[in-house]
């Protein structure tokens, strides 16, 4: 992989963007690696939680790569959008829990890709946005969904008709980002927060996370329908009766079904 690096251990697979050149702005090869390591990652019983961050202080991603779009026909345009549509679903979708450090600069595809994670936390310095309007063309992979989801659809039209650059208080103010922390302290943040998250039941989270996800895509009498039939699988573990018999005993609970 030329623009990405994968370091796996304790259960944390941390994903850096690393393209020095162009901000890590996301060319075609970015998002091809991006797509192969999260099909990797999601198939991986050794990572339950994937940080995903940029190399150096500017940029979490400086948004698609305006030197290989400048020249781009509608058609290249189009797969350029599928492309990044597959490797962001399948970040959104992947059974472990994701969590975006936000370092930087996150605009247009990086505000995107951050927004595909399940959990944004943000460096006090990042700057998120939507510039695309400014280009010319429009928030491209998955903004003008995933934006108006997270934070309404007023909000989502204002940033992406304006282009207005927010910093990271406004943005957790919006519920753009879940929270933010000092920039030497975001890795160790997130590591914390993925720690909290290790100690719990990775079965149910991975349900819990199938849940919001589906039921956020359609009405909630299916919504509950699909939670109830999820609630009953995880009924099925190991994990299920140990944690509610550890409650029950007083004792610290030993989950086992990583
Ligand atoms: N694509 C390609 N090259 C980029 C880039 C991008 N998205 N962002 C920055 N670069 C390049 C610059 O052209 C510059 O190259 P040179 O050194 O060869 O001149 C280099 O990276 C450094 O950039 P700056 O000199 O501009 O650095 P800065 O610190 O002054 O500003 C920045 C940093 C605020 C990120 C600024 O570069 C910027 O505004 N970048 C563009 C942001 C943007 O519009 N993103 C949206 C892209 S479109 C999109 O994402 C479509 C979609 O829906 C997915």
């Amino acid at each position: 992989m030329n623009n990405i690096k994968l370091e796996v251990a304790n259960g944390i697979a941390l994903v850096t963007i690393d393209r020095p050149k162009a901000p890590n702005a996301l060319n075609s090869e970015t998002l091809t690696e991006l797509k192969n390591c999260f099909a990797e990652l999601e198939g991986r019983k050794d990572v339950r939680v994937v940080l995903l961050t940029g190399s150096r202080e500017k940029a979490f991603v400086a948004g698609a790569d305006i030197s290989e779009m400048v020249n781009t026909e509608p058609a290249a345009g189009r797969a350029m959008a599928l492309l990044a549509d597959e490797a962001f679903s399948r970040l959104e979708k992947m059974p472990q829990v994701t969590i975006a450090a936000v370092n930087g600069y996150a605009l247009g595809g990086g505000c995107e890709l951050a927004m595909a994670c399940d959990i944004r936390v943000a460096a006090e310095s990042a700057v998120l946005g939507q510039p695309e309007c400014g280009l010319e063309i429009l928030p491209g992979f998955g903004g003008t969904q995933r934006l108006a989801r997270l934070v309404g659809k007023g909000r989502a039209k204002e940033l992406s008709f304006t282009c207005d650059r927010i910093d990271a208080q406004e943005a957790h103010r919006i519920g753009l980002v879940n929270k933010v922390v000092a920039k030497d302290a975001l890795l160790a943040e997130c590591r914390s927060m993925a720690e909290r998250i290790l100690s719990k039941g990775s079965y149910a989270i991975s349900l819990a996370k199938a849940s919001i996800e589906s039921g956020m895509d359609t009405d909630l009498a299916s919504g509950l329908e699909l939670e109830a039939i999820n609630f009953g699988l995880s009924f099925a573990t190991h994990d299920k009766k140990e944690g509610m018999t550890a409650f029950l005993e007083k004792r610290p609970a030993q989950l086992t079904d990583f």
